[in-house]
């Protein structure tokens, strides 16, 4: 049985090591609830400034077989003068495992184009750090399968299909993620039908291509978490605001 993977993108949202702490300890608590060797893989990304303290926490209790450390971001490279950035090597050095690249608050927000995303996927490869690459459209009802092939083609250019193979994949539609106003979350069967999109202009690119691991981002609670995960397309969820209220998280890591 695969596992379920659950992101939990904490944003800026904790403010204290000791909330990271109160978080990740009840989240302990649970694991220790669960029969052994659940099909379940958490991956926090906290804010940069926690990032060592959480990954020494990760080793302690259940945390150690059920939980990675991942980034909320990575420079575009190593080298040069990047003013305020993180590159790949100080995340590796830190035990950091997965990074997120393209979030869409940092597309739309700062300005981060594909190109840069793309760049970013490279340098996260370049240090065995896995790509959590998030896709998605900003306008719901408009031309969602243009928009979607045109991004995926951009964010994994020129990449091998070994190295497109090594990437998470989120769809996290814009409209869709929770501090938006009006957002309401995707619907399971158009979340699939996204993911599908994805996958026909990654085969057409790498026919040879093995499965990506795709999950869905936005709005994901506890009322909704099953019904994305039910079906045989989604492997996880990319979960936002509610990976940071401990008791709404845990009937996340619950619900089936
Ligand atoms: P949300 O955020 O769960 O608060 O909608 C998801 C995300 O931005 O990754």
């Amino acid at each position: 049985m695969s596992k379920k993977i659950i992101v939990a993108n904490w944003k800026a949202a904790v403010a204290s090591l000791a909330e990271a702490q109160d978080i990740l300890n009840f989240v302990d608590e649970y694991l220790k609830s669960i029969p052994m060797n659940s099909p379940l893989q958490i991956i926090f990304c906290p804010p940069f400034v926690f990032t060592e303290e959480v990954a020494k926490i990760l080793r302690e209790g259940k945390l150690t077989s059920y939980c990675a450390l991942g980034a909320q971001d990575i420079a575009v490279s190593d080298v040069g003068a990047q003013t305020g950035e993180v590159s790949g090597d100080m995340l590796s050095k830190l035990g950091v495992e997965y990074v997120i690249a393209g979030h869409s608050e940092r597309r739309w927000k700062m300005g981060e184009s594909d190109t840069d995303v793309n760049q970013k996927i490279k340098t996260a490869l370049s240090h065995n750090l896995v790509p959590i690459v998030c896709l998605g459209e900003k306008d719901q009802n408009k031309d969602r399968e243009k928009f979607l092939t045109n991004q995926t083609e951009e964010t994994f250019k020129d990449l091998s299909a070994q190295d497109t193979a090594r990437c998470m994949i989120a769809y996290e539609p814009v409209w869709a993620i929770s501090t938006n106003p009006d957002a309401e979350p995707d619907t399971p069967e158009s979340a699939a039908g996204a993911i599908e999109i994805i996958k026909k202009v990654l085969a057409a690119r790498h026919p040879q291509l093995v499965d990506n691991r795709f999950l869905y981002g936005g709005s994901v609670n506890s009322i909704n978490a099953a019904t994305f995960t039910g079906g045989p397309s989604i492997h996880g969820l990319m979960v936002g605001s509610a990976s940071v209220k401990k008791d709404e998280f845990i009937r996340i890591l619950g619900a089936r």
